[in-house]
């Protein structure tokens, strides 16, 4: 059986980060939310460890996410984060208090005691730090196994029973030792072997959907970014010509990128596509919509309205096909963290689809495990390294109303953008780089003459989750060339800006 860990949901924004984590170090990490599994399945599953989030609430509120003290009895090592670290000293009899002097909240320096989960950790580091309440006592049978100047117990473990809490989050880059801490987790308590590899994923997928979607026919919703291209190539393993891809030209696209698309998979992969020019259509609807997740609402239903006329014209299809990741899911607020923004593929989807059921199977990846299994799958490194593009396309990069115009000018700066870095062997730089038209006007003078015309904006960023990201150090020469050929070259620009916001506060694109 498949050595794996579970991450027990109990809804705080990292908790994706830990799965990613645990994954990053070849052991399978599976996320189930706290309410859907009880300890008789957890003890069935045949999990090595098992780690407990952290999540928004106190323990003392009834309204809180508690579970069943039996799991501490199963005999399977776990570990607790912050909120989790709380839920263990209170289902095994410990004391939760409120901090007096207010939340601990940032970086924090941490004093260790050793024990298992610490080992070759130096004794004095930093942690990230974000919580209010503390284990005021710990339960009978625990040691406090860290401390901080205002945290009593930052850590406590129950070596006998395997069991492992720490209030600070060892799954964020900020906790210096985070990453050799769940290692000491996962190989010296847990006793992991670290032998799962991207390729179990392809090979265990590809034979799920071969046996789930047998003598189904399958609509894949294709947008030629990394996402869905990887999504169709792994369905196109699993049920081959009973695949058909709809390539949705909804006006929104990059520059030339309609025709790479169409060139990749109907030449390269010889995949059936069908190319639909809706670009009127999406205008259309778009058409004096300034609001931002309106936009991201109406382009989310207007696709499926689209796929299902074109499902209807093939005959029947049984089953849609989308390339959501784990990211989208979460900051679309499934489960208990809170929504950002609806990503179309997820939050937009109206109640009345026609489908019989949709497969999202990359649901549970974050964007570089998409990437590595996109390479697994042969798809060309030029593709699957692209940086990624969202569902709704430009609109989210065309601050407020949408215009045919607007559209135009966004797409030659945003080219001429990308050009450049491109130019300047940076492509792999920033993990996307690209323009936005802010619905500003500003005075410039060109010539002699008085113009008012758009401000760009560039927006570069570095991130390996896009979780949080941290805006790109680009070298000014590349922002004055960028910018001067813009002015130049795209006519009713008069103005470029970059954006030097990291996220948070801000997110990756705009809108
Ligand atoms: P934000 O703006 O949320 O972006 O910080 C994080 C990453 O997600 C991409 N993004 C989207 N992708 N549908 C998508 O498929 C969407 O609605 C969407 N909105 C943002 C964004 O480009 C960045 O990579």
């Amino acid at each position: 059986m498949q050595e794996k860990i579970l991450v027990l949901d109990f809804g705080g924004q990292y908790n994706m980060l830990i799965a990613r984590r645990v994954r990053e170090q070849h052991v399978y990490a599976e996320i189930r939310p706290y309410n859907r599994i009880t300890p008789d399945e957890i003890r069935e599953g045949g999990y090595r460890g098992i780690i407990f989030t952290g999540g928004p609430n106190s323990v003392y509120d009834s309204a809180s996410p508690h579970y069943d003290p039996a799991i501490l009895e199963l005999g399977i090592p776990i570990l607790g984060i912050c909120y989790g670290q709380q839920l263990m000293a209170w289902m095994a009899g410990g004391e939760i208090a409120s901090a007096e002097s207010g939340s601990e909240y940032g970086k924090v320096t941490v004093r260790l005691s050793p024990c298992a989960l610490f080992d070759g950790v130096p004794e004095s580091s930093v942690c990230w730090m974000s919580h209010t309440d503390y284990v005021k006592t710990v339960p009978v049978g625990f040691a406090v196994t860290a401390v901080t100047d205002n945290c009593p117990c930052a850590a406590m473990a129950d070596e006998a029973r395997a069991l492992y809490a720490v209030q600070f989050h060892p799954e964020v880059t900020h906790t210096a030792f985070g990453r050799e801490m769940l290692h000491n987790f996962l190989f010296g308590v847990c006793r992991c072997a670290g032998d799962w590899r991207m390729d179990d994923f392809v090979g265990s997928a590809v034979e799920k959907y071969r046996v789930q979607l047998a003598g189904k026919r399958v609509l894949c919703a294709l947008s030629g970014g990394v996402d869905s291209s990887v999504a169709a190539v792994l369905l196109h393993r699993a049920v081959g010509e009973r695949l058909t891809c709809v390539f949705v030209d909804h006006g929104l696209l990059r520059k030339d990128e309609g025709d790479l698309v169409e060139r990749v998979f109907r030449r390269q992969f010889n995949m059936n596509l069908i190319r639909v020019d809706a670009r009127e259509r999406f205008l259309s609807r778009l058409a004096g919509v300034t609001e931002p997740e309106k936009k991201r609402k109406i382009i989310g239903e207007e696709f499926i309205r689209v796929f299902e006329e074109e499902g209807r014209k093939l005959g029947h299809v049984d089953v849609l096909a989308q390339g959501t990741i784990y990211p989208d899911v979460i900051e679309s607020g499934a489960g208990d963290a809170s929504v950002i923004k609806s990503h179309h593929n997820v939050g937009g989807l109206p109640d009345v689809i026609d489908f019989e059921s949709i497969v999202e199977p990359l649901r549970d990846l974050f964007k570089d495990e998409v990437r590595a299994v996109g390479l697994e799958l042969g798809i060309p490194a030029e593709l699957v390294m692209r940086q990624p593009f969202p569902g709704p396309g430009l609109a989210v990069r065309v601050l407020g109303e949408i215009t045919e115009e607007k559209l135009a000018v966004l797409r030659e700066a945003d080219a001429i953008f990308r050009q450049e870095v491109d130019a300047a062997g940076l492509s792999d730089a920033p993990s996307q780089y690209f323009a936005v038209l802010t619905n500003n006007r500003s005075v410039g003078v060109m010539g002699d003459a008085r113009t008012y015309g758009w401000t760009v904006a560039l927006r570069a960023v570095t991130t390996d989750d896009f979780m949080t990201a941290d805006w790109t150090r680009l070298p000014f020469e590349v922002l004055a060339s960028a910018s001067s050929r813009i002015t130049n070259e795209v006519k009713s620009v008069s103005r470029v800006v970059y954006d030097i916001t990291s996220k948070p506060p801000a997110t990756v694109e705009w809108e």
